[in-house]
């Protein structure tokens, strides 16, 4: 049994869920659960708050975690980092009133700064030789300026629309994050075994990502040129039909080169061309 904690709530949460699901591990999740064990696979899932994840990962509450970079960072905790996983995607970064003029992070010499980030907002300080006063708040440090509480703040962007409302504007980039899979550093050898089949089927939908299953038909004299648009995983499969004059052609495509290739197809005389989602992909 291999024992996850992740998210309760929050940012990472939705995607957290969908992960696990698309990796077949089904949950039945009630309210107010903290402890859950899956169904047909041997892993139990602890709902924990992002900030407890890296030392709950480290000292063996759980065996592994999906926790924010942001977490994993500033809690500097001995888990070890096993993937990135490449969702919610976010940064930490420095923001100031927005109508301030800034030159470079000497502006915050002597300034007080809000955050929930301390470790890392030092480490960033120290680096630049800037000395400022750190004022440590757990939630709605956005707010810490317009109040008079903080000349800036350092906290997680994403979007972009937090710093807007509350007439802040970014200035530093300290650290992009995104989504980690850790794990403690003294699994057994049962437990290792469940996260290498956890980690093959993440790997599987990762890969199966911004791809496209796409089946058309193609006059054969086109054959050819039409291959040469999609290359597929090693070659396309081609198949028969009963117009000896077609075949069928069956491959995969990038979404990010999807209408590209569609337009190719159709100018070369594919017909009836079909597009499927692809869920998981084992190369
Ligand atoms: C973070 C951060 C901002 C918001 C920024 O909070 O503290 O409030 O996200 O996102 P935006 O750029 O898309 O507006 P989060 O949702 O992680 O909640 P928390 O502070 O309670 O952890
Ligand atoms: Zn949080």
């Amino acid at each position: 049994m291999l024992r996850i904690a992740v998210q309760s709530k929050g940012r990472l949460y939705d995607e957290t869920m969908m992960l696990l699901e698309e990796a077949g591990i089904k949950l039945n999740r009630g309210k107010r659960i903290l402890l859950l064990s899956a169904k047909g696979f041997p892993v139990e899932v602890l709902f924990l708050r992002d900030d407890d994840i890296p030392q709950s990962v480290a000292n063996g509450v759980a065996d592994i975690g999906i926790v924010g970079e942001n977490e994993y960072v500033e809690k500097g905790q001995e888990a070890k980092l096993i993937k990135r996983l490449g969702f919610s995607k976010c940064r930490l970064s420095l923001a100031i009133p927005k109508d301030e003029e800034y030159k470079g992070a000497e502006w915050f010499e002597g300034k007080t700064i809000a955050t929930s980030y301390p470790v890392i907002l030092r480490s960033f300080l120290e680096e630049r030789g800037v000395k400022a006063d750190i004022h440590v708040i757990s939630g709605s440090v956005e707010i810490a300026p317009g109040i008079g509480l903080a000349d800036a703040i350092f906290d997680i962007v994403s979007s972009g629309s937090t710093l807007v409302s509350n007439q802040l504007r970014e200035v530093e980039v300290v650290l992009p994050c995104e989504a980690l899979l850790i794990a403690n550093n003294n699994l057994s050898k049962e437990k290792l075994e469940i996260l290498d089949e956890l980690l093959f089927r993440f790997e599987a939908i990762q890969i199966a990502e911004g791809k496209k299953y796409v089946l058309l038909n193609a006059p054969k004299e086109k054959l050819d040129e039409i291959i040469e648009v999609l290359p597929g995983m090693k070659s396309p499969t081609i198949t028969p039909l009963a117009n000896d004059e077609w075949v069928s052609v069956q491959s995969v495509i990038a979404e990010k080169h999807f209408w590209e290739i569609i337009g190719k197809l159709k100018s070369l005389g594919a017909e009836g061309i079909l597009v499927l989602p692809i869920e998981k992909m084992i190369v």
